[in-house]
């Protein structure tokens, strides 16, 4: 059987009210029905969580929460618990996206909610990507670092439940997207870093592309990117765009 491509639909902190967020998911569970071989991830501000899943009986979608805290509970004014996402039906977390790195979280925080998630049965969604290209080839080992320390706890034999994002900042949110050549580049250098890590299970390290991802150029970075599927911001709160987005992919495979 041929894998599925996966899709996250991060949502950000998109639409500005339930009815929105129930009419987007509906448009988006419809296009998640009508395409084969894709499998949706939709991941919604937290406060819309429980009600969309409670809503949702089929199996084309699963939930992802777009970050959640390690601990299992106690003095965190804020904050929400990975056990409390599980709860409302998350399945998924998003680790250490670069919005959120750009807020503070560390590499040790990405450790410990890595390591959390599985401990919890959910599947953690550890993002990793330099913030600028200099021409040095710095992102290598900005890749490497962010890997070894986010992994640092998973042990070899649960490497499978991990899905990794590689989506460098300075294509979120940006006009083009990477070069699946380049992507191609940095999926085999990421596989090679897992292995030295956690030994052979490393080369089957299921990775996603990020960034400005979109009905043009998802196609190319499917077929020559050496990915699994795509962490998708922008066109995923646009219902026709992702729609579209689901069609292409479709076309891809
Ligand atoms: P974008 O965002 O698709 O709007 O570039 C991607 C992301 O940050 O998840």
């Amino acid at each position: 059987m041929v894998a599925k491509t996966i899709v996250v639909a991060n949502w950000k902190m998109n639409p500005g009210s339930f009815r929105e967020a129930k009419k987007l998911f509906d448009a988006e569970k419809k296009a998640a029905e009508k395409a084969r071989g894709v499998s949706v991830i939709v991941a919604p501000p937290a406060i819309f969580l429980r009600e969309l899943s409670q809503s949702y009986r089929g199996s084309k979608v699963a939930f992802a929460v777009q970050n959640a805290h390690f601990g299992a509970g106690g003095a965190y004014t804020g904050e929400i618990s990975l056990a409390q996402t599980k709860d409302a039906r998350a399945r998924y977390v998003i680790v250490g996206h670069a919005e959120r790195r750009a807020e503070g979280e560390t590499d040790d925080d990405t450790r410990k909610k890595v390591a959390a998630a599985l401990a919890l049965k959910m599947t953690p969604i550890l993002c990793v990507g330099e913030s600028s290209r200099t021409g040095g080839g710095e992102q290598f080992n900005v890749v490497r670092e962010q890997l070894r320390v986010g992994l640092a706890d998973v042990a070899a034999s649960a490497l499978g439940r991990v899905l990794i994002v590689y989506e460098p900042l300075w294509t979120i949110g940006a006009k083009t997207t990477m070069n699946p050549r380049e992507m191609h580049q940095m999926a085999i250098f990421m596989r090679k870093c897992v292995v030295d890590s956690h030994g052979e299970g490393g080369r089957s390290l299921k990775i996603l592309y990020g960034g400005s991802v979109d009905e043009k150029n998802a196609g190319a970075m499917l077929r020559d990117g050496d990915v699994r599927g795509f962490l998708v911001g922008r066109a995923s709160v646009n219902a026709l765009e992702f729609g579209k987005l689901l069609e292409a992919i479709e076309r891809a495979q």
